[in-house]
């Protein structure tokens, strides 16, 4: 069970991977936090502390308690460092191939009891389980983005994914403070299989003049009461991501309305990822001030 959990591996210190150490810091549990770019490591310990200090800032948490979470967190370039982990949470790219040749180095470096969690948006849990020789301890816990912040989690059971994992998950997941979901291992899952076409719809009515990208935004915020428009939240999400969950539904359900929009696979093309990148449907560049002469 969660109780008996101690050390959880994090691999992949993008925008979720380091949401995801922090939550598992401050819920108390020692992290070790991989990931093969010595950059996103850097940039994950800046964000990882500067979202704990505003936290901290708003009451929500104590000086020492932000302090020791920020403490808990050890950065590694080495994957065999997480081979004591009780729990791994991936959240790498999102390629089928990729996490299939992950999970199953994984698999023959941790030890038999780890249990390994995939935070996939939308990639098959059975497949990924595949790759191992313990497909009963192989899981999805898909969270939401920004995860220190989004109260959700769906839980995403293997075809061999045993009850004993599931309960541990989930309590976990309890522990980090969220909601959980529980949905079957179909494409998208239920979060991804709903707000995807959404958002690639969004892309089509930009595509073919409908209206602007802000009066898209401003109409589905308004009109429909989202927090922000689809444009702009595929810009958070990351274009990149979305074009890739958006090819595994295609894929996976055969149904030619999931085909990604031209424009979305343009804006990835061109290297418009979105916020991460500054630069996706909008620009997130900080405008330099003329220099006057
Ligand atoms: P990201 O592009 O921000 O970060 C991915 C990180 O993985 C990078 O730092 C990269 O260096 C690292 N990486 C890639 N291959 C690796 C490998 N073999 N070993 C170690 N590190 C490796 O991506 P993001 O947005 O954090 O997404 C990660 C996963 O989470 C994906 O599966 C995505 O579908 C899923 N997800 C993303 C959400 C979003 O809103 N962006 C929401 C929920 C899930």
């Amino acid at each position: 069970m969660a109780t008996d959990l101690k050390v959880i591996g994090v691999i992949g210190g993008g925008q979720m991977g380091s949401g995801i150490a922090q939550l598992a810091a401050v819920a108390g549990f020692d992290v070790w936090h991989h990931d093969s770019d010595p950059g996103a490591l850097t940039r994950a310990t800046q964000s990882i502390s500067s979202s704990i200090n505003r936290f901290i800032s708003k009451g929500q948490i104590s000086q020492g308690a932000g302090r020791d979470a920020i403490n808990r967190v050890r950065c590694t370039l080495k994957l065999d460092d997480l081979r004591d982990s009780d729990v791994i949470i991936e959240a790498i790219v999102e390629s089928e191939d990729v996490k299939k040749k992950l999970f199953s180095e994984l698999d023959k470096i941790v030890k038999v009891s780890t249990i390994l969690a995939s935070n996939t948006s939308s990639i098959s849990i059975t497949r990924i389980a595949s790759a191992t020789r313990r497909p009963s301890q192989v899981i999805g816990m898909h969270f939401m983005n920004p995860p220190p912040i989004m109260k959700l989690v769906e839980i995403v059971r293997g075809a061999d994914t045993s009850d004993e994992v599931f309960a541990t998950i989930k309590a976990l997941a309890e522990k980090f403070g969220k909601t959980v979901v529980f949905s079957h291992d179909y494409p998208g899952f239920i979060v991804n299989r709903i707000l995807m076409p959404m958002i690639n719809e969004a892309f089509h009515t930009l595509y073919t003049g409908v209206a602007t990208k802000e009066d898209i935004d401003t109409a589905m915020k308004l009109g429909t009461n989202q927090p922000m428009g689809p444009l702009a939240l595929a810009d958070l999400i990351g274009l990149d991501v979305c074009l890739n969950i958006m090819k595994v539904l295609h894929q996976g359900l055969g149904d030619s309305k999931y085909n990604p929009c031209p424009l979305l696979v343009q804006y990835v093309d061109a290297g418009r990822l979105g916020k991460k990148r500054g630069i996706g449907v909008y620009s997130y560049k900080k405008e330099v001030p003329a220099v006057k002469p």
